[in-house]
């Protein structure tokens, strides 16, 4: 990512609003190489596709490239995100809607070199230093995160609520990786992040990691393909957030 961010790159495929690179998939394989050949019982759900037995117990959810339009810019703003995930045995209140719960999260950002981690049931860390939340609980005084997700519907249910929050907040911020919004809310620089319309590999490692730092995360699926509705944040502004169905 760092020897490719000033270069011309190859898309894929382009829409109104996202760029899928050919340097996704590139990324994706080389992390789908190095993690299945370690662990070929794990299956591997990523962005760019899937691998291994999906029968599996365990499952790497993968995003290789998360901020793709920042990075096709050359904004070095964008991450990648690996998530381990479990079969959960009985209900849990972590698991996601097909009944996986995530047990290690790494999120890397390859332009600050800030590598942010967690086990569930330890404290997550920042470049192996332990970080905590914000303790802000007021909304005046928050930066709340938000993204747009890619297509019209999402950007229509989301803008009159954009429009609202905006004047009840610190500030807000788009800055276009999901990953990094979450881990930014894990390290108290945001106070909340919230979307519609996010894939399970843009939140599964974050999510964790946000959890492991104190944080509430709060996701619901909203359509097919692993998208899902999300409230990410220091727990203290949890109520005063919402996020359109
Ligand atoms: C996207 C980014 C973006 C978020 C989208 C994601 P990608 O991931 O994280 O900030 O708003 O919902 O899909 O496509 O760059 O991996």
């Amino acid at each position: 990512m760092r020897r490719n961010l000033a270069e011309t790159k190859r898309a894929n495929v382009v829409t109104q609003h996202d760029i899928k690179l050919e340097l996704d998939v590139r990324s994706q394989k080389l992390i789908e190489h190095k993690l299945c050949s370690s662990f070929p019982e794990a299956a591997l759900l990523g962005e760019e596709g899937i691998a291994g037995d999906p029968q599996s117990d365990y499952r790497w959810v993968v995003d290789p490239i998360d901020g793709t339009v920042n990075f096709a810019y050359g904004i070095p703003h964008a991450c990648v995100s690996i998530a381990l995930q479990q079969r959960a045995k009985k209900r849990s209140p972590f698991a996601y809607a097909d009944g996986y719960e995530t047990l290690v999260g790494v999120v890397y950002d390859p332009f600050c070199n800030e590598l942010w981690t967690a086990l569930r049931g330890q404290p997550a860390k920042l470049n192996g230093k332990a970080i905590r939340v914000s303790r802000r609980a007021k909304l005046n005084e928050a930066i709340v995160s938000i993204g747009f997700a890619k297509n019209r519907e999402t950007l229509e249910a989301m803008l009159p609520y954009f429009v609202e929050l905006v004047q009840r907040v610190r500030k807000m911020r788009i800055m276009g990786a999901a990953a990094l919004a979450l881990t930014y809310v894990a390290t108290g620089r945001f106070d909340a992040y919230i979307e519609r319309g996010i894939r399970i590999w843009d939140i599964a490692a974050g999510g964790l990691i946000l959890q492991c730092a104190g944080g509430d995360f709060w996701q619901k699926p909203s359509g097919p393909d692993h998208t899902y509705r999300m409230i990410a944040s220091n727990g203290l502004l949890r109520r005063r957030l919402t996020v359109p169905d």
